[in-house]
């Protein structure tokens, strides 16, 4: 009996050896890399140097002789099962990375993209030129940063005339006097000076005034003004042009009114009001309870101004007016202060996109 003990222990040895290559051979034949970690994982623990493999050859010893070549056979076949599994995973792996992987989930929500938005300052200039423009007024454009030329004197206020106060100007530097326009009228006089009559513009434009900065009023601000300069040029033109104006922007049943007024550069002057677009004339507290707002001022071009521009006063007459384009937005809008306009505040912004 004793000379079949170590024999016994052989054989047990060997059974639990098969046991081992039974259950690894199914964990070896369901492996499926998720990445190349992983395979590495499986490649340690059956391929390497100390792993499980290597480890089972070193146990071939305790295989009875009689019965070591049929369990090598049995050994390499676990040996090669393992080694065809780490070859293929290798290969899959590398496929797997060299695709173009998708991240996409359809089934997220599309990111919002955002799209900018006109400021209503710029609606409402194109709203006006536009209405301009049908009456064939074109777009003339000139210099924020003027000479005293340009801004004042050629418009009939030399040196020492009292209306300059009317405008409180930002000066850049004195001799020579260099300012910030106060008016878009200096575009009107760099165009008369072309001497391509007629004249039918209209000048777009940023203009700067050195008051205090409240809901009402800003020290910068837009205007559009219009010139038409040509032969039989007469007042009811202007107030042709300005009614159509003003019922293409404001509607038919807005009234209009022109009171007397007085601008170095035009005479006769004039003021026109429309009634009140928010109590329709009744009074309000945006109407002072006046049931009139005043949009524009107005006149014929003073022959002086023709004169310093190189125009012919005897033989050509014209109109000019000018209007802020804030005013008739504030109200277009509903908007109730004058600074929200430069303050860049996107969410005052946005809510003008589509309009
Ligand atoms: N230039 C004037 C202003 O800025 C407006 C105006 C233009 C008035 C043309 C009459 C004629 O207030």
């Amino acid at each position: 009996m004793a000379a079949c003990e170590p024999l016994n222990h052989y054989l047990r040895a060997m059974e639990e050896m098969l046991k081992q290559i039974n259950i690894h051979s199914e964990e070896i034949s369901s492996f499926a890399a998720s990445d190349a970690d992983s395979l590495e994982q499986f490649r340690i623990k059956f391929l390497g140097v100390k792993g499980l493999i290597k480890a089972m050859m070193g146990d071939m010893k305790n295989v009875p002789v009689d019965r070591k070549k049929e369990f090598g056979q049995i050994m390499n076949g676990f040996k090669n099962l393992a080694e065809e599994k780490y070859e293929s995973e290798k290969l899959r792996i590398r496929q797997l990375g060299a695709a173009p992987r998708s991240h996409l989930d359809s089934s997220l929500p599309g990111s919002p993209m955002p799209s900018g938005s006109r400021h209503p300052v710029t609606l409402m200039r194109n709203r006006i030129v536009d209405i301009f423009q049908r009456l064939s007024f074109t777009v003339a454009e000139g210099p924020e940063i003027e000479d005293d030329w340009h801004n004042f004197t050629a418009l009939n206020l030399d040196e020492n005339h009292p209306a300059r106060d009317m405008q409180d100007t930002f000066y850049l530097s004195t001799d020579p006097a260099i300012l910030l326009r106060t008016h878009t009228s200096n575009v009107q006089i760099r165009e008369m000076q072309k001497h391509q009559l007629p004249i039918r513009i209209i000048c777009p434009g940023r203009v700067y005034r050195n008051e205090t900065i409240s809901a009402r009023s800003h020290c910068f601000f837009h205007q559009v003004e219009g010139l038409y300069i040509d032969e039989h040029v007469s007042f009811a033109d202007l107030k042709q042009t300005l009614y159509f104006f003003v019922k293409e922007m404001f509607g038919e049943d807005v009234k209009v009114r022109f009171r007397p007024s007085y601008f170095p550069f035009t005479e006769p002057s004039a003021e026109m009001d429309i009634s009140c677009l928010l109590c329709k004339g009744d009074g309000c507290a945006v109407c002072k309870r006046t049931g009139w707002l005043e949009i524009l001022g107005c006149g014929m071009v003073h022959p002086n101004v023709l004169a310093n521009c190189g125009i012919d006063p005897e033989k050509y007459t014209g109109f000019a007016f000018g209007m802020g384009v804030e005013r008739p937005a504030l109200l277009k809008y509903g908007i109730t202060d004058i600074r929200l306009f430069s303050e860049n505040d996107v969410r005052f912004l946005q809510q003008f996109s589509g309009v």
